[in-house]
């Protein structure tokens, strides 16, 4: 297996991953449309230079058969990642996010059926938002999946997911791959669409498949430009702006950040290993982080004196709590991150600090969601 085509290899994992197998002496292809949102109006992101002389760049776009065509000849294995990204932005940009994402896929396997080709493997990007609320345990139900929260309680303040059958208050648990999928966006709607397509139809073939659900990969290279994901970013453009942070809800809803070196030797490691066939695997730092600690730590990184104001406001379809239980990978595949958000989140800010202030679009983005109702 030595000639790669990573979709997407553009942005901020793909490039990473080009070059890191770039290193490892495999031959990478690139099919990537250069979307405007990531790589700003002149499409020449400094994410894209990196790469751009490195690998067989197709400037192509996932939703077009003729583009995969061109891209896929003699290549062994894909890892595609192209998608649309933003989960509070899928929720009123539906048609755009499942033609990207599941029709983009569906293009993708229907060429690996009907057509000859070199594939035997498919690695396909997924992502914690498959699994909506994380796994709890409720003292008398054992471990639940807690639904969507209600606005009934979330106007209250009361935050925290209830057990699903009693009612009653949880403990947050690390979330495994048998949890229960339920989405609770768009974004992540297509996500298991994709994954559960990619490993439907690669068993059918007899082609290896794996399905990697990360958890907020953040570092050097993230765009900073983009208001729609990626909470390390936003902040810190906010931060450098002199702009005061307004969080969400009590403050205390976290996330598992998982540093991109770390995402990119788990993507790797399924590349390398012939034992990977049709799995999924968590790829997270096993560590659950508070929104105000992420808010506290950076201020602190960029020596500001910026006021950071919790509101009570939330954004609806946004989970409270999930962090990976990185079990199976670990075992499987011997993997272990090697960044925990201290030692990562220093590192991101060191390079944020070497990168021009980008303008600050975040509040024109929360004005979207307001308008159509989203947020609250
Ligand atoms: N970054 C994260 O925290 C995270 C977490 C979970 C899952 N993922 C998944 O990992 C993958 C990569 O994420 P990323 O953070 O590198 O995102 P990114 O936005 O930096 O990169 C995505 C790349 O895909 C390209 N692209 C978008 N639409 C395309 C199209 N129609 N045709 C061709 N190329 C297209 C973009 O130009 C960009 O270069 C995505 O599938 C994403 O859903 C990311
Ligand atoms: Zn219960």
């Amino acid at each position: 297996m030595k000639n790669i085509l990573i979709t997407g290899g553009a942005g901020f994992i793909g490039s990473n991953l080009a070059l890191h197998l770039i290193e490892k002496g495999f031959t990478i292809t690139v099919l990537d449309n250069l979307s405007k949102q990531i790589h700003g109006d002149d499409q020449d992101s400094s994410l894209y230079k990196s790469i751009k002389n490195k690998v067989t760049f197709i400037k192509g776009d996932v939703r077009n058969l003729a583009d995969w065509e061109t891209a896929l000849k003699d290549q062994h294995a894909v890892i595609h990642l192209a998608a649309e990204t933003g989960t509070g932005q899928s929720m009123y940009e539906v048609q755009r996010y499942v033609d990207v994402n599941v029709n983009g896929t569906a293009i993708l396997l229907d060429y690996l059926v009907n057509k000859d080709h070199s594939i035997r493997k498919v690695v396909v990007a997924s992502s914690r938002a498959i699994y909506g609320e994380g796994k709890y345990n409720c003292s008398q139900h054992g471990a639940v999946f807690p639904d969507e929260r209600i606005e009934k309680h979330l106007e209250k303040g009361d935050f925290e997911p209830k057990c699903p059958v009693c009612q009653q208050t949880v403990q947050l648990e690390p979330t495994d791959e048998s949890s229960k999928i339920h989405p609770s966006s768009i974004y992540g709607i297509t996500k298991q669409n994709q994954e559960q397509m990619v490993l439907n139809i690669c068993q059918s073939l007899d082609i290896a498949a794996a399905a990697f659900r990360y958890q907020n990969v953040y570092g050097p290279g993230q765009s900073l430009k983009n208001p729609y994901t990626g909470i390390l970013s936003i902040f810190s453009t906010q931060i450098r702006n002199g702009n005061d942070l307004n969080i969400f809800e009590d403050g205390q809803e976290s996330r598992d950040f998982v540093y991109i070196d770390d995402v990119v030797h788990a993507t790797t490691l399924a590349i390398e290993n012939n034992e990977v066939t049709q799995k999924v695997y968590n790829v997270g730092s096993g560590e659950a982080t508070t929104v105000l600690e992420v808010a506290e730590t950076l201020k602190e990184l960029y020596d500001s004196s910026i006021a950071i104001t919790v509101t009570g406001n939330y954004r609806l379809g946004d989970i409270r709590h999930n962090y990976a239980d990185n079990s199976r990978i670990e075992n499987e595949l011997g993997f272990k991150p090697k960044f925990n958000f201290k030692k990562g989140v220093t590192e991101f800010a060191k390079w944020v600090k070497t990168e021009a202030i980008e303008e600050d679009r975040y509040a024109k983005s929360i004005e979207e969601m307001k308008k159509k109702g989203l947020f609250k």
